[in-house]
């Protein structure tokens, strides 16, 4: 894992926003897995400005969410696909029908949830995966003791989950209890994940995904099987990790690495 601790949100956002952009540069008709939650919306922001101001284009990219609720319908104020029309596809240049939520209303969920599958890999699977984690370590909605191997399915929400998404709603009983989730197995074939942590509220989740063993009581540790995983932590989420001197030391080692510098 390549751990990166910035200052504060707004770095981390600069820098997930130059993971993405440098992707759909080098591969204009590449596939993204996105993410909702209140932590990728500055990276967004990031994203939008980039399309306006240095004509990053998303005419061919493709993009596949990690979830939707199931029964609101896609223009239910909290639905995610909501969500990312606000939040990012009505202000880039990104056709509509290259973007996939899953559908929290189809009246076949199972079958839904295989065909979004089906979908993911006719497209020749998810390049890049942007992920936040939630306090229990969840990475979308695979909430503690979901299978490692997990695909695309329906869960139940936990109530660690529900409370934290009940700021979106009002109150926790507005909160839908089922989603439709990518599974951990569904994640890890992503050829790369970029995973996102602000705020002390993550500190240990953090500490757990990177620092602990691997379990399915937090499913974001599976992220330490995938070979090519990038975390972007905010000091507060970072404040937990027993190595931040040293992944920072392998930080500036690889930047100027980058930078065709030997490092010293
Ligand atoms: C959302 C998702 C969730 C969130 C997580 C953190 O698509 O997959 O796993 O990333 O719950 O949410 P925030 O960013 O709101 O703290």
């Amino acid at each position: 894992m390549r751990v990166i601790i910035e200052k504060d949100a707004l770095s981390v956002a600069r820098i997930a926003a130059r993971v993405v952009a440098q992707l759909v540069r080098a591969r204009p008709q590449c596939v993204l897995g996105l993410a909702t939650g209140s932590t990728p919306v500055a990276t967004y922001q990031e994203l939008i400005r980039m399309n306006r101001e240095e004509g990053l284009s998303f005419a061919r990219v493709t993009t596949f969410n990690l979830d939707e609720y199931v029964g609101l319908a896609p223009n239910h104020p909290q639905s995610y696909r909501a969500f990312m029309q606000r939040e990012l596809f009505d202000h880039i240049d990104i056709p509509h029908e290259h973007t996939h939520v899953p559908d929290g209303r189809a009246l076949d969920l199972e079958g839904s949830c295989e065909r979004y599958e089906a979908l993911i890999q006719q497209l020749g699977g998810i390049d890049l995966q942007v992920l936040g984690i939630g306090s229990d370590g969840h990475i979308a909605f695979n909430e503690p003791g979901s299978s490692l191997g997990s695909r695309t399915r329906l869960k139940s929400l936990t109530g660690e989950t529900v409370r934290d998404n009940a700021r979106f709603f009002g109150t926790e009983a507005d909160v839908p209890k089922l989603a439709i989730t990518m599974g951990v197995g569904t994640i890890l074939e992503s050829r790369k994940c970029l995973l996102l942590a602000t705020g002390e509220s993550k500190s240990r989740a953090i500490r757990d995904t990177i620092e602990g063993p691997i379990t399915a009581q937090v499913t974001a540790s599976a992220l330490q099987l995938h070979r090519d995983v990038v975390v972007v932590l905010d000091e507060a989420a970072a404040s937990r990790l027993d190595r931040r001197s040293y992944y920072a030391e392998v930080e500036q080692a690889q930047r100027a690495i980058e930078a065709g510098n030997s490092p010293s």
